[in-house]
């Protein structure tokens, strides 16, 4: 397979669409949505009701800004099934984000949802190069994470060849990889490292895989880890960004022939950069919170999420949505040490800068009566394994200091001394402070 950038007429027409004609539909749908949510779900009404605005307050887009944001807590608070804007016979398939505490947040779909968002996968592994006939290998997490199946069901769509591995099981991961071919592989960024390391460690090199284009997503990544990947893997690697609030994985992705950051699909999802203390509406470009309106998502339709996400909204390129810059790291990861602010992919930057590391690292944060202190685990490659650790712990140190202005302990392991992650988000923060 070579990956292949879309013709014209490849595209759907709101893909090619001016930005006045986008804007025109997204204000009918939002209008829809905001109506359709003050009509059906009672917390939507009284936290309308509470700012005073109704639906028909919404004539321009700009309006929006009047609405009232929502919450994971909102979502918690009407556990399990109070945001559903139809009747539970109508609804089906139902989600769930895990909440490492207390109650999990439930999402549903409707049949015309879970049409949509297959529809919406579907534009994103072409936007990755992808086509019919393809096949393709999902290793995201299947049940109630929304990875694995909507990864499958997009794939279907596209009519593509599905292989529904799933997490975990590395060894038949890779060993499905060798012998069915797919062209194109969907799992976290964490793991396809973790597939890498599997391949070398059978004596394989994991360039020589079928493998053209992969489709990462569900955490933070870096640029340095795309480059990492694509150099160890031998294949392209594009961003998918989502989440299980306003549909699961295809609420933007990444074009292939420009990989300048995922394509949000603006026809379904209107997104906002706000000041996260403030609550304000930042200018396109500017730094903040990412939050969303979804436009057409009937089951559960949601208004202003916020989505906790730290990024930019950036003009359109390839399409004539905008796009979102990588996603710096989510407000809850943000790690204050000493006072000064820090998120760990500003440490995954400089670690797989160095050229002797692995792309797998650790934050650990321990607390010494008031005051917070960062160790930060790192490990050789393989091919480094005798380097010598004191200039590495010397050059690491000097470098988080001078950029990230942390003084951080550094551990540098053997190699795969790091536990990886097999199955779902990798754990880059280890939190031991006392609760
Ligand atoms: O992670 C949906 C998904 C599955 C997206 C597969 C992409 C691929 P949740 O479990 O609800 O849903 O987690 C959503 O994950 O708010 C971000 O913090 C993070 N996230 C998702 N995609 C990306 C990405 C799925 N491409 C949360 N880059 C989001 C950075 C991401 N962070």
């Amino acid at each position: 397979m070579t990956v292949k950038t879309p013709a014209p007429g490849d595209l759907e027409p709101i893909e090619r669409a001016s930005r006045d004609e986008l804007q025109a539909l997204q204000l009918r749908r939002l209008q829809w949505s905001l109506l359709h949510a003050y009509e059906h779900v009672p917390h939507y009404r009284k936290a309308f009701d509470a700012k005073g605005v109704h639906p028909s307050d919404c004539r321009s887009l700009a309006d929006l800004a009047k609405f009232p944001f929502t919450g994971k807590a909102d979502l918690r608070a009407n556990y399990p099934f109070g945001m559903f804007a139809v009747p539970r016979e109508k609804v089906v398939r139902i989600h769930a984000s895990s909440g490492t505490t207390g109650k999990p947040t439930v999402v549903a779909y409707t049949q015309a949802d879970i049409d949509r968002w297959a529809d919406l996968v579907a534009r994103s592994i072409r936007a990755a190069g992808g086509r019919a006939g393809d096949m393709v290998h999902v290793g995201y997490g299947y049940g109630l994470f929304t990875g694995g199946l909507g990864a499958h069901y997009g794939a279907e769509k596209l009519g593509c060849t599905v292989i529904p591995m799933g997490g975990g099981q590395t060894e038949k991961q890779v060993q499905l990889i060798v012998d069915f071919k797919p062209d194109i592989i969907m799992c976290t960024p964490s793991y396809m490292q973790v597939i890498v390391e599997e391949f070398r460690r059978q004596g394989m090199d994991p360039r020589e895989m079928s493998v053209k284009v992969g489709i990462f997503g569900a955490e933070p990544w870096t640029e340095e880890m795309r480059r990492d990947i694509e150099q160890s893997a031998g294949l392209d690697a594009a961003d998918i960004y989502g989440l299980s609030e306003v549909m699961g994985p295809g609420v933007a992705s990444e074009c292939i022939e420009t990989k300048d950051g995922p394509c949000i699909w603006e026809d379904h999802f209107y997104p906002e950069i706000i000041d996260p203390q403030t609550g304000e509406v930042l200018p396109d470009g500017s730094e903040g919170e990412l939050v969303f309106t979804t436009l057409s998502k009937e089951a559960l339709p949601i208004v202003r999420y916020r989505t906790r996400d730290l990024t930019r909204l950036l003009p359109p390129t390839a399409r004539s949505m905008r796009r979102m810059g990588k996603i710096v790291g989510r407000s809850d990861d943000m790690l204050i040490i000493r006072g000064v602010n820090l998120f760990p992919t500003q440490v995954e930057e400089i670690v797989l800068q160095h050229g002797k590391l692995s792309g797998q690292y650790q934050l650990v944060v321990t607390r010494q009566g008031r005051l917070d202190d960062l160790e930060v685990r790192v490990e050789l490659l393989p091919e480094h394994v005798n380097a010598d650790r004191e200039t590495i712990t010397g050059e690491l140190r000097h470098r988080i200091k001078t950029l990230i202005g942390v003084s951080a302990a550094i551990t540098v392991g053997a190699p795969d001394s790091i536990e990886r992650t097999l199955v779902g988000k990798a754990r880059r923060v280890v939190d031991q402070r006392p609760k």
